[in-house]
């Protein structure tokens, strides 16, 4: 794979961690980072000092040159940006990871045989501990693959689906990590209730969930491991039954499909 120049549109929280987590694993595929937004210089200012990319509030300017377009600003603002972007483009690959946003509007609104995917990361790819969902449009070769996979092991581990489960996980991976932590919110919370500081609640509670994660990521299953934890008519059990009683499972279900959703009407805006 030939050194990459990679122009980002959108300087925020999700477009920081993709180049972060490249700039941190993957420097010697990586040419030159060009971030781009419409109009907060001092956040631009502040990405150059930190990490050395070229920044640019005129990105048109930058298209020619690049091999790869990343799309990291809002849904909302998908259509316009690919209407503008398309007369500038010579088969780049056009990478998205907005949710909602398909494979099949990439490739409406951009030229014939443009190379698309689209890829649903979440916040721990800016620790290179995403699960990053992606599914590739029909005209991605071998090549743009490659840089694909870059891309994805640079931020943490992939999984590729097709298009509609990306949408239908987006929720699971993209944002039931809001889900977790208001969980561990509530945890926090309760253990300060006993007289614990704020940071022993945050260290009790953050070595509960990583304890309990690295455990699934083994391969345990979840409901095997909820066994392990609960005697049958002892206190854990009788936690768990406040839990089911208020509806646990179906206000998760709920929650997943909210947000999917929200996702869908926010990318047809
Ligand atoms: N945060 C997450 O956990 C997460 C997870 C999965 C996917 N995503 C996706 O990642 C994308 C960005 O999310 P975020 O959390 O990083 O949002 P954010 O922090 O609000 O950043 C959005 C960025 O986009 C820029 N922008 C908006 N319109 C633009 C345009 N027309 N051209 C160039 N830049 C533009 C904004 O700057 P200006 O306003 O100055 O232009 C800003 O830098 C979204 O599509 C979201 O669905 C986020």
């Amino acid at each position: 794979m030939s050194k990459q120049r990679i122009l980002v549109l959108g300087a925020g929280r999700m477009a920081e961690a993709i180049f972060a987590g490249l700039l941190r694993t993957q420097r010697e595929y990586i040419e030159e980072i060009v971030v781009a937004n419409r109009s907060d210089k001092s956040r631009l200012h502040e990405l150059q000092e930190q990490y050395g990319v070229t920044v640019t509030t005129d990105w048109r300017e930058h298209v020619r040159s690049a091999d790869t377009v990343l799309l990291a600003m809002p849904p909302q603002n998908h259509r316009d940006v690919l209407r503008e972007l398309a007369p500038h483009l010579q088969g780049q690959l056009v990478v998205t990871v907005a949710a909602g946003i398909g494979i099949g509007l990439l490739e409406d609104l951009l030229p014939a045989r443009t190379p698309v995917a689209w890829v649903m990361p979440n916040t721990a790819a800016g620790i290179g501990e995403s699960i990053s969902l992606y599914t590739c449009g029909q005209h991605v070769g071998p090549e743009q693959r490659d840089v694909l996979q870059m891309i994805l092991a640079g931020i943490g581990e992939a999984a590729e689906c097709t298009e509609q489960q990306v949408h239908d996980l987006t929720a699971i991976t993209g944002s039931a990590p809001a889900f977790l932590y208001a969980f561990a919110e509530e945890l926090e919370a309760a253990a300060q209730s006993y007289g614990v500081t704020p940071a022993t609640a945050r260290k009790l509670v953050a070595q509960m969930i990583y304890g309990s994660a690295a455990m699934l990521r083994a391969g345990s299953d979840p409901a095997e491991l909820r066994d392990g934890v609960t005697t049958p008519g002892g206190a854990t059990a009788a936690g768990l039954r406040v839990m089911e009683e208020r509806g646990f499972s179906d206000m998760m279900q709920d929650a997943v499909r909210a947000t999917n959703a929200r996702a869908r009407y926010m990318a047809n805006e």
